[in-house]
């Protein structure tokens, strides 16, 4: 597509009532404006740049994206007026869409660009018939052409009823839109000036302008207020189940499933109830995740099973199981096989393969060998108040159930705890230690 982009979202979004911008707010796992973004360079864009507010600008360059700073906010006109000054002037087209259509694809906005290059008019936008009454703004025609725009609040009866609306996507030829935004005024409700304005200023100039409608009005949905927000995330959530199930996951319940964006799965796995998959999630193929299960930038292997957990920021090998009701965060990485039960928590741990840990465990900065048994309510007192200190378990080492290891410690291999061992030292490959304080257990009681 040979066309630059602009991205209008400095407006102050004051329907939302939130301190956030309104780009900013968040749909399946990403700030609205960055799934716009998404689609204008999945179009193709040769070069892109937004036009924001100061409070904005932060968050938009570290996106990667030029900003054009519009302060203050004087309407879309004057939001394009100031993009246009800051860019060097070429004669090639302008792609315009704002920040808060976060369902926009790249195929429309490829389709408008291309009609406008194919006509060879001074600009083509996106249209769409909606249910009435609507606050978008209406195009008005003339003998079938379009006329002009007219915004809602400036809207006659009769223009009100024009369920045929501006979708706020144009494509327009640089030079012709740099002349027409010269040439508007603020004659509306708001005082303000409209880029919609160019429109019929674009016909009384005998140029024509072209029309793409969308078919499916949902796609260009303007997020205002929080009920936008609310019905654009439902669409998006079904269209981010829908590939997942296109791709080989079962969604038993797509109603409570959450899923964002960028989450991938692989074949038949199956995803319960109940379960959000965050972040940049990745789940192998054949594993069961669910019911009420969290899961947030955690990497899953193949065959591996999670129910009624969290896992954050951590990895789970394959064929492990975890829960119920157990979690793991922080950078914990489990190798394959293992086995996390009820009420266990793992926080920066290093799980070898085939470790047991199966009921109510607090195993922090902990690294564990290979096939360790870690019995009911061990716990790593990784804390002395000051340091956060490191347990070590060998492989194959056998924990006693309501085991205390005060860390900084180092269990060796297959060494054993008794029930209820205070460890405050190191225990040595194959020893075997019980009580409080844990002491070697004598010949005549191993
Ligand atoms: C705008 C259109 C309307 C269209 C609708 C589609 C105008 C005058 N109206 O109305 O015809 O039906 O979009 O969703 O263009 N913005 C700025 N600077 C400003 C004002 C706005 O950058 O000074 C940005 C906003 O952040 C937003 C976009 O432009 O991303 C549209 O502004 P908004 O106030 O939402 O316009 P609407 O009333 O929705
Ligand atoms: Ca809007």
């Amino acid at each position: 597509m040979k066309a630059r982009a602009i991205i209008m979202a400095a407006g102050k979004g004051t329907r939302m009532k939130s301190r956030t911008p309104k780009v900013l707010h968040e749909l399946c796992g990403r700030p609205m404006i960055e799934h716009v973004l998404d689609a204008v360079r999945g179009a193709g864009a040769e070069e892109i740049a937004a036009v924001v507010s100061e409070e904005l600008r932060p968050a938009i360059e570290a996106l990667g994206v030029r900003c054009i700073v519009q302060e203050p906010q004087n309407g879309t006109g004057h939001a394009m007026q100031l993009a246009m000054a800051v860019l060097s002037a070429s004669n090639g087209q302008v792609l315009v869409a704002s920040g808060d259509m976060p369902l926009v694809p790249a195929s429309l906005l490829r389709d408008v660009t291309s009609a406008r290059s194919a006509s060879g008019a001074p600009a083509a936008l996106v249209s769409a018939r909606v249910p009435l009454p609507t606050n978008f703004g209406r195009i008005v025609r003339e003998s079938g052409r379009v006329a002009r725009i007219v915004e809602n609040a400036d809207a006659s009866e009769i223009e009100r009823a024009i369920d045929e609306v501006n979708t706020g996507i144009y494509c327009f030829d640089e030079r012709a839109l740099r002349y027409h935004l010269g040439r508007l005024k603020p004659d509306n409700k708001q005082g303000e000036l409209y880029l919609t304005d160019c429109i019929a200023s674009i016909v009384a100039d005998k140029g024509s302008v072209e029309a793409v409608i969308c078919g499916d009005s949902r796609l260009v949905m303007g997020v205002n207020n929080r009920v936008e927000l609310a019905a654009a995330r439902a669409v998006m959530q079904r269209r981010i189940l829908d590939e997942l199930m296109l791709s080989g996951v079962t969604v038993v319940d797509p109603s409570t499933t959450y899923v964002d964006a960028k989450v991938a799965a692989g074949n038949d796995t199956v995803v319960l109830p109940n379960t959000h998959l965050r972040g940049k999630t990745r789940i192998g193929a054949g594993c069961v995740i669910g019911p009420d299960s969290m899961l947030e930038n955690a990497e899953v292997g193949d065959r591996a099973q999670i129910w009624y957990s969290i896992v954050r920021d951590s990895s789970i090998g394959a064929g492990v199981t975890v829960g119920p009701f157990a979690h793991i965060r922080m950078g914990a990485q489990v190798a394959d096989d293992s086995r996390i039960g009820n009420f266990v928590e793992l926080k920066k741990t290093i799980m070898g393969k085939g470790v047991k840990a199966h009921h109510l465990s607090y195993l922090g900065d902990a690294e564990i060998g290979a096939e360790a048994n870690i019995g009911a309510g061990t716990i790593t007192c990784n804390w002395d108040g000051k340091n956060k200190n490191k347990t070590k378990i060998g492989r194959k080492a056998f924990i006693g159930s309501n085991s205390s290891l005060v860390a900084p410690v180092t269990i060796g291999d297959e060494a054993l705890t008794g029930a209820g061992s205070v460890v405050i030292r190191d225990v040595q490959a194959g020893e075997r230690v019980a009580g409080n304080p844990a002491k070697p257990l004598k010949p005549k009681d191993k």
